[in-house]
């Protein structure tokens, strides 16, 4: 066990009586396309300049799917790498959720399209849209039925192809973006406590700020709509901003403070990788120390669902999670929403 364990911390969860059920994250894996999308690349594609991007958001270069690769291609892959982490096989899931703003069509739900091409046949199949925030609802959904003992092995996929909604001609928005998965299987192992509480939030008098106008019963697809260029996404950058940083400090500060936790007890803070700028206001107001926050957006870009999950399994693959450590997961997106999730690894 950690250092950072080896006090006592709250279990909020223990006075719902669970008698021993936890949810824990099994193990994770992540798929990122082969296609590198650098700054200079965008460059010669709008007015802006590698100096811009990096100052402003911190991305040095993004992934960008193949044309017949799709949200459950990214999602697909990234499912199998957690599974072979977790040495279990698609027969075990019982249950698959999805969280992304790009699934492969309306309808049928992309994890549909992935339960089929995993061949998780026994497995129950929706995705949610919480955008950005998705990783983190998508878990504590996914929790629910673990804890009930519902269900014993839970897929959380979040998945995006943002490539395919992005206004390549608006260098506002197409700076920012990026394709990608991230996967994580939970299981109930009674010898961690697990994910300890997620913080889920939601102000629906900001969807203005970051949506996507056509596509839906609002506005269905029709050459009037294809041609205004609403079937990509739209983004008021400052007051985003302003919102992101505001929103996932109360949320961090909500689920530490369930579990009595001081932010000094961290070991490793997952942040949605939208801008190191937000990151960093974050950590600055959480009174966090920069070693404690794992960064990607440089590599990646916004990757929304995708974000944190991808963070998750690159943070452990390289060493700075051992199990027994305590994460802390903070997440913002369009909604809006927002989100935090402590787990004990
Ligand atoms: N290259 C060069 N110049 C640019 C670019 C670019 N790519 N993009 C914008 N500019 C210009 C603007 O036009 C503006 O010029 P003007 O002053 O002549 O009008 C100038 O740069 C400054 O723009 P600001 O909006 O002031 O820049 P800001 O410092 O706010 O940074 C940014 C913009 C990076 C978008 C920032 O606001 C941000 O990160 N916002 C939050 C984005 C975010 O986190 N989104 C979450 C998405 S979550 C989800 O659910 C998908």
């Amino acid at each position: 066990m950690s250092p950072s364990t080896a006090q006592s911390f709250k279990n909020p969860r223990a006075k719902h009586n669970f008698q021993g059920r936890t949810c824990s994250i099994a193990g994770v894996g992540s798929y990122v396309p082969a296609k590198i999308l650098t700054n200079a690349d965008l460059e010669k594609m709008v007015d802006t300049s590698d100096e811009w991007i990096t100052t402003r958001t911190g991305i040095k270069e993004r992934r960008i799917a193949a044309a017949d690769e799709f949200t459950s291609d990214l999602g697909a892959e990234a499912a199998r790498r957690a599974m072979k982490k977790v040495g279990i096989t698609a027969d075990r899931l019982d249950l698959i959720i999805v969280a992304t703003i790009t699934p492969d069509m309306p309808f049928p739900s992309t994890a549909c399209l992935i339960q089929q091409k995993l061949g998780a046949h026994r497995a129950a199949a929706f995705d949610l849209e919480a955008a950005c925030s998705g990783f983190i609802y998508a878990l504590e959904i996914g929790q629910q039925f673990i804890m009930s003992r519902t269900y014993d092995t839970v897929l959380v996929i979040g998945a995006e192809k943002l490539s395919a909604i992005t206004d390549w001609t608006d260098r506002n928005t197409c700076v920012l973006f990026g394709d990608g998965a991230g996967a994580a299987i939970l299981q109930s192992r009674p010898s961690s406590h697990g994910l300890l509480t997620a913080v889920m939030g939601a102000d629906g008098e900001k969807a203005d700020l970051l949506f996507m106008p056509a596509g839906g019963s609002r506005e269905p697809a029709s050459p009037e709509s294809v041609n205004a260029r609403l079937h990509y996404l739209r983004m008021e950058g400052k007051e985003t901003f302003k919102n992101a940083v505001q929103a996932m400090q109360t949320a961090a500060e909500e689920a530490l403070g369930r579990c009595e936790l001081d932010i000094s007890r961290i070991k490793c803070i997952i942040p949605h990788q939208a801008n190191r700028r937000i990151i960093e206001s974050v950590a600055e107001r959480l009174g966090a120390k920069p070693e404690q926050l794992f960064v990607n957006v440089n590599k990646y870009g916004n990757t929304s669902a995708a974000s944190v999950a991808i963070a998750l399994d690159e943070a452990v693959e390289s060493g700075r999670i051992q199990r027994g450590d305590l994460i802390l997961l903070v997440v913002f997106g369009a909604g809006l929403t927002w989100g935090a999730a402590v787990i004990e690894w």
